[in-house]
């Protein structure tokens, strides 16, 4: 026996210090880590100490003996990451946390987010530094797209929040929520209180197909519709229209996959999820039967990760059939067992008659090398006119294709790739950038770890040579400056309260949280501690 790890594994590596015998890999020391989907354990080195399930954040560590259904496929994957290999391996040399000259004072520094990039950095800043840290935040409850991005049904992985939110509450620390960056204060107010601005900000755009018809009702993008899955205050609650019976959804990636899974899910199993109120209601009222899963390239080349298309795979009452198109059936046959084509050897493969109703049940049909030319419909979505002239009758699309970022006024961008642009996360010295605005829309949330490590670092090399000028104000007048600009920002205490506010409405109605959809509710339950 030996424990192994699942799907909601985020790759952060805590797990990897934990194990006495250095049986999970690839260690962040080795040359996949930055790519692998998942980290695996040794089935033959494990000697089942369960100390890498304790140190596990989101939950994803199982004694084997313990996996059932899905979860058993992951086992196989442990195993067969280390197929071919002998076995057990050496242990990294050690490496101890970088630490500032005690002689330099403590840099005072702003950071702009605070999702996951934000996380990581924060953690990295006050274990390696005295850093003074200000987040700022543009909506009113920290988290980025722990809260507002990832599914309601992984509860497992936005587990990862309680470790930022144990760094947010730092002493150190200081929130101002509900502030934008660009808006409420500049760049310039920022640089000018602080030694030093990391831009943690995401990548809040979304990219374009380009095909007519795409802003037809009924037409949106993913983050937007599980944003409204996850409550996201800017997401009205009846923009998402769940009365047709067929869906499509453009791209392969994990988010995709969240989308279609959300749609296809028995709602009765989201009700014990954090999903919003009105995403629940209208799931349960939802017509929809059947997701339609668009691939522009073949099989082996879908961008989703295995654990995730295993867990959708398994998921009871969700039948799932490949379109056979463009040689699917070949494709899928001839690929190694294990690979991304492979995983769908034990999937149906049959013509789909797109002009019949979808049939009885819930039902996810993968249809790959298909690009959609045109959307139809006179205002709202009526069909998707595929470049390969397939008509695909459906009433909602999801444009499931990547996000890119968005520029941050008196901050330099690259259009072209939707970043901020920079060398080892440095800008300039002073500004700094991390996460998906350095990177791009790309990568897990442990993906932001060594990106947080790499920023960090370059910004400690710019202290260390002193090259961060004095600012001019403070703590005090920052705090004050925000203020007189957003009456309505809110700091710790305030973020704390809204949390409690809705751990309290979700025990009351048998859930995790029930989670406030709108800024004045999120301001209403704020306000019950402020003086
Ligand atoms: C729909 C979706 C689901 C996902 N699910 C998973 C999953 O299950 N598992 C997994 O490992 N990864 C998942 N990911 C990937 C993961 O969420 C990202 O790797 C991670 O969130 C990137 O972190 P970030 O901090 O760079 O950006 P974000 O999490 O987007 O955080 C950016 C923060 O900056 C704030 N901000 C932006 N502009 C400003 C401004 N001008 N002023 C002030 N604040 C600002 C935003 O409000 C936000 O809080 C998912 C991604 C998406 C899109
Ligand atoms: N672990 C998790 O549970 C989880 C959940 C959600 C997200 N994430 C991570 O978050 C990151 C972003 O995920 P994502 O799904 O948004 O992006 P993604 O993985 O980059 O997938 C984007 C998809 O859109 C397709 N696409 C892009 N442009 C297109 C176009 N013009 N027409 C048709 N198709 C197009 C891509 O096809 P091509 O490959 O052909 O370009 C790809 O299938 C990923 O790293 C993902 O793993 C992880
Ligand atoms: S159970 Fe113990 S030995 Fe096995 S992988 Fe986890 S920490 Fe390592
Ligand atoms: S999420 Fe992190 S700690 Fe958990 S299994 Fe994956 S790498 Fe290990």
């Amino acid at each position: 026996m030996a424990y192994a790890i699942t799907q909601t594994c985020c790759t952060d590596a805590s797990c990897v210090a934990a194990c006495p015998v250095n049986c999970i890999h690839p260690t962040p020391g080795e040359p996949d880590f930055g790519t692998t989907e998942s980290l695996y354990i040794d089935p033959r080195a494990c000697i089942d100490c369960g100390a890498c399930a304790d140190a596990c954040p989101v939950e994803a560590i199982f004694p084997v003996d313990r996996l059932f259904g899905a979860d058993a496929a992951h086992a196989e994957l442990n195993r067969q990451y280390f197929a071919g290999t002998g076995g057990g391996g050496d242990w990294d040399a050690p490496r101890f946390p970088r630490s500032l000259p005690a002689e330099l004072s403590a840099p005072r520094i702003a950071v702009v987010g605070t999702g996951p990039a934000a996380g990581y950095a924060v953690q990295h800043l006050l274990r390696c530094t005295d850093a003074e840290i200000t987040l700022i935040d543009r909506v009113p409850v920290p988290g980025g797209l722990v809260r507002y991005g990832v599914a309601p049904d992984h509860g497992a992985t936005k587990g990862i929040g309680r470790s930022f939110a144990n760094a947010f509450r730092h002493a150190r620390v200081r929130m101002h929520l509900n502030v934008e960056v660009g808006r409420d204060v500049t760049h310039e107010e920022l640089a000018a209180h602080h030694h030093a601005v990391l831009y943690a900000v995401g990548a809040s755009g979304h990219r374009e197909l380009g095909v007519p018809g795409e802003q037809l009702v009924g037409s949106l993008p993913a983050t937007e519709f599980v944003g409204w899955c996850n409550a996201r205050p800017d997401v009205p609650a009846a923009r998402v229209d769940l009365s047709g019976e067929r869906a499509v959804v453009v791209g392969t990636g994990n988010v995709a996959l969240d989308v279609a899974r959300l749609l296809l899910t028995d709602p009765e199993e989201l009700a014990g999820t954090d999903i919003a109120e009105h995403a629940l209601e209208a799931l349960r009222a939802s017509k929809i039967r059947e997701v339609v899963l668009l691939g522009r390239r073949g099989p082996a080349e879908a961008a989703y990760t295995r654990p995730e298309f295993l867990d959708l795979r398994h998921r009871a009452g969700i039948d799932v059939v490949v379109d056979e198109h463009g040689g699917a059936a070949g494709d899928i046959a001839a690929a190694a067992p294990g690979s991304t084509a492979g995983l769908l050897q034990d999937v149906p493969v049959r013509e789909v008659d797109w002009a019949l109703p979808p049939p009885a049940g819930r039902r996810l049909v993968l249809r790959f090398r298909s690009e959609p030319a045109e959307v139809l419909g006179d205002q709202q979505v009526r069909a998707v006119r595929t470049a390969g002239g397939a008509e695909i009758p459906a009433g909602l699309l999801v444009r499931s294709i990547g996000s890119r970022g968005v520029p941050v006024p008196g901050v330099p961008f690259d259009a072209e790739r939707g970043v901020i642009p920079n060398e080892r996360g440095r800008v300039a010295p002073g500004t700094y950038v991390v996460g998906w605005a350095k990177r791009g829309a790309t990568g897990g949330i442990g993906a932001n770890r060594a990106c947080a490590a790499e920023t960090v670092d370059a910004l400690l090399d710019d202290v260390e040579a002193r090259r961060l000028p004095e600012p001019a104000g403070g703590d005090k007048e920052f705090a004050r400056l925000v203020r007189t600009r957003v009456p309505d920002a809110l700091g710790r205490r305030e973020a704390e309260a809204i949390d409690r506010a809705e751990q309290q409405r979700g025990q009351r109605a048998g859930r995790p949280r029930v989670k406030f959809a709108t800024v004045p509710e999120l301001l209403r339950a704020a306000k019950r501690v402020r003086r």
